[in-house]
């Protein structure tokens, strides 16, 4: 991280220009805050064969932290406030794309949920060009939850394996047993809330 923040002040240098200088600075504070706080890579090393949903038997994907955003979120309920993405391996990135429905078999949709904890440091490099700016970042992770689209085997959920895992360990039975039916409301889209979001 050291190294790419490097990299990105050089870049900043060379673009010169106080708006530029302004972006980068939250770009190097931003992701310097992130790394000093990333946890071990991915729960997916700690969850480790047989640990999978019940009901579904759906265990994390190796390398779904760098699949591609489909989009992000941020739920605030009475009981926490969470910053959320969600991420498509190929198949569901490409069906996204192409508006496709229902979504293919061997789609899998991960959405990952931190705190969503204001970053002081970031309101300061702020302040100067946008005063009361309040910058707010991912804090600790809190869990991954998953949709494996396997149209046969999953034939009584839509077509959708359900999976909720916090520290790479699955959540019980009756845990599972709340994914599909609140996922109804989405039937016309295939049971997915999700929207590709558009491209800036
Ligand atoms: C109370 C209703 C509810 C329950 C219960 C629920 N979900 Fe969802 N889920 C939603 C809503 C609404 C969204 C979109 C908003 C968001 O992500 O915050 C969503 C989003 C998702 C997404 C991202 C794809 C999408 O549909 O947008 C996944 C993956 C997911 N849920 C998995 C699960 C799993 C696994 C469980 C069970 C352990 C579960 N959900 C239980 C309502 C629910």
């Amino acid at each position: 991280m050291l190294r790419s923040a490097a990299r990105a002040l050089k870049y900043c240098a060379a673009l010169g220009g106080c708006g530029a200088i302004a972006l980068c600075a939250l770009y190097v504070t931003s992701s310097a805050a992130q790394s000093g706080k990333a946890s071990p890579p991915a729960a997916a090393a700690a969850a480790g064969p047989g640990k999978a949903s019940p009901i579904f038997g759906v265990t994390i994907p190796a390398g779904y932290r760098d699949w591609q955003l489909i989009s992000v979120g941020h739920l605030v309920t009475d009981k926490f406030d969470q910053l959320r993405a969600q991420l498509g391996n190929d198949i569901a990135i490409k069906a996204f794309k192409e508006g496709k429905l229902p979504f293919p078999d061997g789609t899998i949709i991960a959405a990952l949920h931190w705190t969503h904890v204001a970053s002081e440091a970031n309101d300061k490099v702020l302040a100067g060009p946008f005063p009361g700016a309040h910058s707010f970042v991912p804090g600790s992770a809190v869990n991954v939850q998953l949709m494996v689209k396997d149209s046969k085997k999953y034939a009584a959920t839509g077509g959708w394996g359900f999976a909720d895992f916090k520290n790479g360990k699955p959540g019980d039975e009756a845990l599972h047993k709340t994914c599909f039916p609140c996922h109804g409301p989405a039937k016309a889209h295939d049971f997915v809330f999700a929207h590709y979001a558009p491209e800036p």
